[in-house]
């Protein structure tokens, strides 16, 4: 079985559609959605009927989708992120903002040896950022994988006995394969706001008859994504980050 796994698209269509033309090359069996499809970038309808088309076999919300569905009170967004959640409420059709809102919350068991979240498999919102979070985080779910979103980095924790270690992903193709007796956290990266100072779209494959995982990086038309924001009337600085990756 071959999963595509991938996380915070927020509204960035053309980072979207380079990965479908990727992923028809792979030959993917199901795709695994970690939250924040939309915010952000300014092409949330489009989107949400990419995203459908794909027909994920499992998807949860992220922070943003719960917002943007009014699940959630804007306090905890910067003034930027929260000027765009308000713009893609407006944006949005009556059928997609019922998408959004019928997201299911994180955590989610996909079979006896997945589970995915947005932030953590206690909190949906937290952020896993180092080894200190992953320690916390590993005794919070009980099958051998965590795939996770939200920081918009590409990592892996493995825990092997008591100790985890961690590993940053900065290549553009990066592989491991899954040790028996460890357990994982990973991080697939952001699909269409990547913020490791790599502009290039992140996610991964994970090929259960292989026991591997790969992580991909793929280039996209970030200018017309940057052309759409600016069109929108949406903050330039929203444009500016993708040509950073920040
Ligand atoms: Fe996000």
């Amino acid at each position: 079985m071959k999963y595509l796994i991938f996380s915070d698209v927020h509204s960035n269509l053309e980072a979207l559609l380079a990965m479908k033309s990727f992923a028809q090359k792979k030959k993917i069996d199901a795709y695994l959605f970690l939250g924040d499809l939309v915010g952000y970038n300014a092409s949330p309808n489009e989107c949400i009927q990419q995203f459908q088309n794909l027909s994920p076999l499992y998807m949860i919300r992220g922070n943003h989708d719960k917002a943007v569905s009014g699940h959630d009170s804007l306090h905890s967004f910067n003034p930027i992120a929260a000027a765009a959640i308000i713009w893609t409420r407006d944006a949005l059709n009556t059928q997609n903002k019922l998408f959004l809102m019928n997201l299911k919350k994180g955590p989610q068991e996909v079979n006896q040896e997945i589970t995915i979240c947005h932030g953590a498999p206690y909190d949906e919102d937290y952020y896993i950022f180092g080894p200190f979070d992953a320690v916390e985080a590993f005794y919070h779910f009980s099958t051998k994988i965590c795939f996770f979103g939200h920081t918009h980095l590409p990592r892996i924790y493995i825990k092997r006995n008591n100790m985890v270690e961690e590993l940053i992903v900065e290549q553009e193709k990066f592989q491991i394969k899954i040790e028996e007796g460890a357990r994982y956290l990973i991080n697939p990266g952001s699909l269409g706001q990547p913020r490791d100072r790599n502009i290039k779209s992140s996610f991964l494959i994970f090929n259960t008859t292989t026991c591997k995982i790969t992580f991909y990086r793929i280039s996209y038309d970030y200018r017309l994504t940057q052309s759409r924001i600016l069109e929108a009337g949406l903050p330039p600085a929203l444009a500016d980050r993708l040509s950073l990756g920040i």
